[in-house]
């Protein structure tokens, strides 16, 4: 089968290729596909044989570049994230260096200048070819070679950066950058620079929760070294779960992003409360009852919003996903706690409610573990509601100007949708079906990594395609800034 090669499109094509990537938070040849499937579905000019799409390719990016008017909302314009930016990424000695190969790409895609500092531990795991051939540059991995030196030396090096980002951040050069080593490349160039630091930890939750670890976090925190996660979950070397996975490349990014300050920022004084994940309601002190939310639509709002200026004040429920950079985080676990956290966040000038709140909690919950009695059967449970956090900000005395309420639903999802927007005093209600046959993703809504929502509104029902979590969070969030703008602070 044929295939397109984008190395070999002209420049021209490719700028706007990777501008398009960029902008959707697609790889190039995701972003290629989507154009092409959407010539041959008739939406973008006729696409002829397999063989004449590296021509049309040009048709294509330049029909869907000028497609997006150049004042439409700040997530819909192109935007060039990182251009002229230069990263200086350290990859340490860790099993998720495989991650760094992805960021480098998506640092390139936005544009940034990318420079690989690699550890010794760090070529086991990956080779400097593959970091070389991605970052189109020498790959720098020895403090003591002499062309290397003679050429940039580490003192440049460190400081011919806008930001230096570690990924994955070793236990190993955590520990040596809080203790002032330098006896190495990577820890000499991160002691040498004035640069601002970012670091992607990544390790095994037992090393990761050791005390000197945790030591060391708090000193390289209070030393001014951001950290972007890491999250829970399944580690890739074991069957270990825990917290310690690296962040995806594309939260990195984010972070990146927030740090360096870059893009336009519409919301810019703009407060904004996001609520995020499942909340947890106690039966006894051991157990629980809860929802399969995961957080990651409520997350990546928050931290859309954020790329675009707002404060934003995210308050989630117990999930396995890193807090977003660049947004204030509070963790609660109950609907009560939640809504007593989102109404001290007031007064706000928006709020955006994705929390998938449990309705009903059990009236007792008990002090101590439920005992099994042998000859008394199960216990009963009595429910009572709990606080409905949407309906309450739609009708409080300091309303938000904007409110807008998520609504999953397994059934009737408009009509639902409809009538939660007419009962609880919302602005828009983002609908979503997560009955297993939406045919989102292979593994649901819930929990997985793509969406397809249904905006509705006083003025009728919007119907966003399918697409990633990120960029229904990047569309909403431009949604916002635009009806922001009406609204007088
Ligand atoms: C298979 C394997 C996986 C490892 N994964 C990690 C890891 O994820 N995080 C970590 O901090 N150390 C990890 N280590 C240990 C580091 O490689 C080791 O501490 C090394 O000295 C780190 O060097 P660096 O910090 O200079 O890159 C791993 C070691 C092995 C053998």
């Amino acid at each position: 089968m044929a295939s397109i090669t984008i190395r070999n499109l002209d420049d021209e094509v490719k700028e706007l290729l990777r501008r398009l990537a960029a902008e959707n938070d697609r790889s190039m040849e995701e972003q290629a596909r989507v154009m092409i499937r959407a010539a041959v579905d008739g939406q973008i000019g006729p696409v002829g044989r397999i063989d004449q799409i590296e021509k049309t390719l040009r048709e294509l990016t330049s029909a869907h570049g000028a497609a997006v008017p150049a004042n439409a909302p700040a997530g819909k314009r192109l935007q060039h994230g990182l251009s002229g930016k230069r990263i200086l990424l350290i990859i340490g000695g860790g099993i998720a260096a495989y991650k760094a190969l992805d960021l480098i790409r998506r640092l390139r895609e936005r544009g940034a200048a990318v420079r690989v500092v690699m550890t010794s531990a760090a070529q086991e795991f990956v080779t400097t070819l593959s970091v070389g051939a991605l970052s189109a540059d020498h790959v720098f991995a020895d403090l003591f070679d002499r062309q290397d030196e003679h050429d940039v030396g580490h003192i440049r090096l460190s400081r011919e950066a806008d930001l230096l980002v570690v990924a994955p951040a070793t236990a190993d050069l955590m520990a040596k950058l809080a203790n002032g080593h330098a006896n190495d490349l990577a820890s000499t160039v991160l002691i040498a620079t004035d640069k601002p630091v970012l670091m992607a930890p990544a390790m095994n939750p037992r090393m990761w929760a050791h005390p000197a670890t945790r030591r060391n976090r708090a000193t390289l925190q209070k030393d001014g070294i951001a950290f972007v996660g890491p999250a829970k979950g399944e580690m890739a070397e074991s069957n270990e779960a825990g917290e310690g996975r690296m962040a995806e490349p594309l939260e990195i990014v984010a972070a990146i992003e927030a740090l360096l300050d870059v893009g336009p920022k519409p919301l810019s004084g703009r407060k904004i409360i996001v609520t995020s994940g499942p909340t947890h309601e106690p039966i006894d002190p051991v157990r629980y009852i809860a929802n399969r939310s995961s957080g990651k639509q409520g997350h990546a709002i928050a931290a859309a919003l954020a790329r675009l200026g707002a404060d934003v004040r995210l308050v989630s429920g117990p999930v396995g996903i890193a807090d977003p950079a660049g947004v204030k985080t509070i963790h609660v676990e109950r609907a009560q706690e939640m809504r007593d956290a989102v109404e001290q966040l007031l007064p706000a000038d928006a709020a955006v409610f994705v929390a998938a709140v449990a309705d009903w909690r059990s009236e007792n919950s008990a002090g101590e573990k439920i005992k099994k009695v042998a000859g008394e059967g199960p216990p009963v449970l009595r429910m009572i509601e709990n606080p409905d956090i949407l309906a309450g900000i739609g009708h409080h005395s300091q309303r938000p100007g904007l409110v807008i309420g998520f609504a999953a639903e397994t059934q009737d999802l408009l009509r639902n949708a409809e009538a939660k927007l007419r009962k609880k005093g919302a602005d828009f209600i983002v609908a979503n079906d997560v009955s297993q046959s939406s045919g989102v993703g292979p593994s649901g809504v819930m929990g997985g990594d793509r969406n397809r929502v249904r905006i509705v509104s006083k003025s009728g029902v919007e119907e966003w395609p399918e697409m990633s979590k990120d960029e229904v969070a990047a569309r909403l969030a431009a949604l916002i800034a635009e009806r922001l703008k009406t609204i007088v602070v």
